[in-house]
């Protein structure tokens, strides 16, 4: 799926990478984990980082050790798989991940895969709430926090725009003028409260 294609696992391994090297973590794992952690995405059935980090052990078997910290980290780098990041490694590659969820590039692949699963607007506006503007809270290292303060404020303005202006289009229809600018004002008032 082009959400999760060759260009999301290049930014993953250069938000890794980068993270790694401020954080003391040890880089040739946290690279490796980042190049393998989709692996199995796209394959039918089981979660893709319990899945991904099978392949991980078997790809790397000659080198037991290294494969076991790869491993670790693929497993661990999704909430989905239920198991969480024990190591420093394992919490840079969860944080590029998510890292990569947010900002521009995380508004524009939500939109990538809405286009591919035909998702409206306004489902897409619940996936910001329900996940994209939670990431923030996720992150584990302080890199990636700062890193993630600014995705996050350009998303959050993002999606408070969008449901302003989809909110806009559902009362000005069969409604007077009057009444579409009293339900402005409405808009108004929701956007000054917390979203979250
Ligand atoms: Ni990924």
């Amino acid at each position: 799926m082009a959400s999760h294609d060759r260009g999301h696992v290049k930014r993953v391994v250069a938000l890794a990478e980068y993270i790694a090297r401020r954080e003391g973590a040890d880089v040739d794992v946290v690279v490796k984990a980042a190049e393998l952690h989709d692996i199995a995405r796209g394959e039918n059935g089981g979660n893709h980082a319990l899945r991904g980090a099978e392949i991980t052990r078997k790809l790397l078997a000659e080198n037991p050790e290294f494969a076991e910290k790869v491993a670790h980290c693929i497993e661990a780098h999704s909430f989905s798989s239920g198991v969480k990041p024990e190591t420093i490694e394992a919490k840079v590659l969860s944080d590029a991940d998510k890292l990569d969820a947010m900002g521009a590039v995380g508004i524009a692949r939500a939109f990538i895969y809405s286009g591919e699963n035909g998702r409206s607007l306004e489902d897409t506006l619940k996936h910001f709430e329900e996940k994209l503007l939670r990431l923030v809270n996720c992150l584990y290292t302080e890199t990636a926090k700062e890193l993630g303060r600014e995705r996050h404020e350009f998303m959050l303005e993002f999606y408070k725009r969008l449901k302003k202006e989809l909110k806009f289009a559902e009362t000005c229809t069969h409604k007077s003028v009057a009444e579409q600018e009293r339900k402005n004002e409405v808009c108004n008032h929701d956007q000054n409260q917390n979203v979250l």
